[in-house]
Order: C-alpha cells, then sequence, then structure tokens
C-alpha cells in the first residue's frame, strides 16, 4: 500500500475556545440553538452507529444499495474515460459505502489516489488500518483538517483531476442558505472539469421520515441529549437532562426535519461561570436534516456553478446521488 499521511493543519488554537464559545453564543441566542456538528463524541459516535442500525432509519440502507449494487453506473458518472484521477471523500468516516466503489476501481485498474478528509485523525487511523488489509495496492493519502483547507492541499499535492465525495446526506445537516453556500465553496476550491459526488436524502411520505428521527427505542433522543452530557463533561456545566425532553418536527412542504430539546421546567444552568434561564418550554433548536425534491437539488447544483452530469437513487427511490461537474 502506497501511503501517505499529510500532517494535522492547525484550524483553531484551542478547539475547546471554540466549543465553548459556540455553546455559550446558542444559548444566550433567542431561540436557544446548540449546533449538531458537536453530536460526536465518543457516545455520539456510538449513539449514530446505533441509528444508522435502526430498521427506521432508511438513509444509510439507502446509499449503500446505490454503491453496492450500481457502482458501474455511479463510476460512468464520476469519470468520463481512464485517465488518472483523486477521489477525495469529505468526512470519510469509515467509508463503509465508499469501500465498494475502491473495489470495483481497483479491480478495472484505474489509476487514483484515495483521499479520504476526515477533522478526526483517530478515524483516519482506523480507516488506516482497515483500508491496508482490504487493498493492500491502494494509493492513499490521509487528510487531517477542515474540507476546505485540506481540497487545498489535496490541489498543492496533485494537478490531477478530482472527484469529490459527499456522503451520507451530511448536506441536509446545513439549511438551505447553508447549503447553498457550502456548494459555491466547494466549487471554487476545484478546477474546471472536476466533479462532485453528493448524497441527497428525498422527500417522500412524511411519516417514514418523522419515523426515522423519532424512533420508539429513544436512541435519537439520546443522541441529542448527549450533547448535554458533552457540554457538562467538557464545559464544567450541570445540565440535568431528566429535565429535558427530545421533540421531533418534519415538515413536509419545506423538508426540514428538525430536533429540538424542551425545557421541561423554568430552571438555570450554568456553562463556566455563566447562568443560562430557561423558561418552562423553551425549547433548545438541535439540528436539521434537511430533505430535497430532484428538482430542488439541480437548482442548488445550477446556481453553486455546476453542471449536471446525471443522477442515481436507490432501488426505492427514496435517495439520491447527485454527480455535477465544474464548469
Ligand atoms: C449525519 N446526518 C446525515 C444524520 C441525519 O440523518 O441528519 C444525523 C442524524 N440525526 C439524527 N439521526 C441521524
Amino acid at each position: 500500500m502506497n501511503l501517505q499521511l499529510q500532517p494535522h493543519s492547525k484550524v483553531e488554537d484551542n478547539p475547546m475556545d471554540s466549543f465553548f464559545d459556540d455553546v455559550l453564543k446558542g444559548l444566550q441566542n433567542t431561540p436557544k440553538k446548540l449546533s449538531s456538528k458537536y453530536f460526536y463524541d465518543k457516545t455520539g459516535d456510538e449513539l449514530f452507529q446505533k441509528i444508522m442500525a435502526m430498521p427506521e432509519y432508511y438513509i444509510t440502507r439507502c446509499e449503500l444499495d446505490i454503491f453496492q449494487n450500481k457502482t458501474s453506473e455511479l463510476v460512468r458518472q464520476i469519470i468520463s474515460d481512464k485517465e488518472p484521477f483523486d477521489l477525495i471523500e469529505l468526512g470519510a468516516g469509515d467509508a463503509m459505502k465508499s469501500t465498494y466503489l475502491l473495489q470495483y476501481l481497483m479491480e478495472k485498474g484505474y489509476d487514483f489516489t484515495y483521499m479520504p478528509i476526515d477533522i478526526s485523525g483517530n478515524i483516519l487511523s482506523v480507516l488506516k488500518e482497515k483500508l491496508s488489509i482490504r487493498f493492500p495496492d491502494l494509493n492513499l493519502n490521509l487528510l487531517e483538517g477542515e474540507y476546505f483547507e485540506m481540497l487545498q492541499e489535496a490541489a498543492s499535492l496533485s494537478g490531477r483531476k478530482k472527484v469529490i465525495l459527499f456522503l451520507g446526506s451530511n448536506i441536509g445537516n446545513m439549511t438551505i442558505k447553508e447549503a447553498e453556500t457550502f456548494c459555491r465553496d466547494l466549487n471554487k476550491n476545484l478546477n474546471l472539469g472536476d466533479r462532485v459526488l453528493i448524497g441527497f436524502d428525498l422527500k417522500k411520505n412524511p411519516h417514514t421520515i418523522l419515523n426515522a428521527y423519532n424512533d420508539k427505542t429513544g436512541i435519537t433522543a439520546a443522541f441529542n441529549l448527549n450533547l448535554l452530557n458533552r457540554i457538562n463533561r467538557d464545559l464544567n456545566s450541570n445540565f440535568n437532562l431528566e429535565n429535558f425532553q427530545h421533540y421531533q418536527t418534519y415538515d413536509p412542504l419545506s423538508g426540514a426535519c428538525r430536533s429540538f430539546l424542551v425545557s421541561l421546567k423554568k430552571q438555570t444552568v450554568t456553562i463556566g461561570n455563566t447562568p443560562i434561564l430557561f423558561e418552562e418550554n423553551e425549547l433548545i433548536d438541535m439540528e436539521i436534516s434537511q430533505k430535497f425534491s430532484p428538482e430542488e437539488i439541480k437548482e442548488l447544483g445550477a446556481i453553486s456553478g455546476f453542471i449536471p452530469i446525471g443522477e442515481i437513487k436507490d432501488s426505492k427511490n427514496w435517495f439520491l446521488d447527485t454527480i455535477w461537474q465544474v464548469k
């Protein structure tokens, strides 16, 4: 295996400072808000694994269906001939879905380097272990850091064509405005002819969507409440989790699936030394999981400077991987 690990790019002097600042600012806001990007500590990662295994949470299985069963179609759309390229995955995690793509590309003799980007060096080390066993001949270049900084790094490492993967409906955890800004920034960080493959969860029967985030077993509730635990542990705070309740909504018109925590009584919580007052029934806005129509996806690509190449849906037509090219 040909392997390189890029040195960690320093984004923040101290990530804990920005966590503290974000939490305090969010809880002093009206309405109160916390960022779901902070869900993923060790317990959060474990809870997300459980969510992905829940029968109600169809998203992972749908995109896996595409990567497992429509691999050749996918490859035809991300790369038009056998020119060498860099396959860059944003937030690669355990690369469960992309492993099928890697397998296909290796078997067919494509000349490519896989460059997973992740903020967590630990996740990348685990991935390196896994891939080195599965694909000893894979060219692998691990990029630890923030997405756009690491895209710059990737550009400085090779002038080859880039194919970017952004899977799992991670784009849904942005508001539509944030997603537009993200896609424009992605476009600016790439060159003419580079391609992106982005996974979108589609609007569908609203019960199906709501059930995926409102499981009776309470795993999604625990996933949300765990952020309060993390704040208690890392920011010297005193949330009593029993005084908060998970509440999930889905609006089929806008496609916004949102989670909240409801304060069950009037209470004061201290974050470090700062008191935060909660009224009874006051909400904390926790996460958006935006759902899209195929037309909204096309529109997003067009306004952010891409031309559509193709799209692939799973067998239920519940999830869509779109392929766009930088124009
Ligand atoms: C990571 N992300 C795409 C998940 C989603 O579906 O929005 C996070 C999640 N939140 C609750 N369940 C899953």
